[in-house]
């Protein structure tokens, strides 16, 4: 059974859906090992409890980046996960935490990357007016939303759109596309060639 480690730090849409996705078999062989957000009262831990997983608040206020990620990483290995999942998490990840998975964190943003990394990415692609935006799953490297590309979905930006109109119909193709690029991460049939993705 793969076992998957979800970080978030608010609303936990994309938690949510990778969880439907599960629940519906549409990522093989898999479960959620457990749900940790560096935030209290987020609402996607709430509903993580709600949903009888395990849940865990690991806050980072008082701690120093280092000591934060070292309880992350200490709680991800009590739950023997295999690969983390950011999902709203709203903190960067120091090099210790990835080197105790290499290779083994995704993020999702929403933009194309890379344009618009970083905070407010369907705002800045208003404000740039691009035609066309969308989200990117990526794994996480020492960079913001930085590392190599899994998969991307594309959205058309609407004349009329503002941040909401448009946040929304990312959204919807962040809910797809999270659980498909954590389906082909676990499947293992790729190869990872300079910067590149490759299906084996
Ligand atoms: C999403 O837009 C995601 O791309 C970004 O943060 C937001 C999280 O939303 N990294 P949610 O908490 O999953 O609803």
């Amino acid at each position: 059974m793969n076992r998957l480690g979800i970080l978030l730090s608010g609303r936990g849409s994309n938690f949510l859906a990778i969880a439907d996705s599960i629940a519906a078999g549409k990522i093989p062989n898999t479960e959620i090992a457990v749900v940790i957000s560096n935030k209290p009262y987020a609402p996607g831990i709430e509903a993580a409890e709600k949903r009888g997983l395990n849940a865990h608040v690991i806050q980072s206020k008082g701690l120093s980046r280092a000591e934060h990620d070292a309880a992350i990483v200490t709680c991800l290995r009590e739950h023997r996960v295999d690969l983390v999942c950011l999902a709203g998490y709203m903190r960067l990840i120091s090099s210790t935490f990835l080197e105790a998975f290499p290779n083994r964190v995704l993020n999702i943003h929403p933009s194309l990357l890379p344009a618009f990394p970083g905070l407010d990415a369907q705002r800045q692609a208003l404000e740039y007016g691009v035609q066309i935006s969308g989200c990117t799953v990526h794994f996480v490297d020492e960079n913001l939303d930085h590392g190599v590309i899994v998969l991307q979905r594309s959205v058309s930006v609407l004349p009329d759109d503002d941040e909401h109109n448009l946040s929304t119909r990312i959204l919807e193709q962040e809910h797809i596309a999270y659980s498909e690029a954590i389906r082909m991460v676990l499947s293992g049939e790729y190869e990872i060639r300079e910067r590149r993705y490759v299906k084996n």
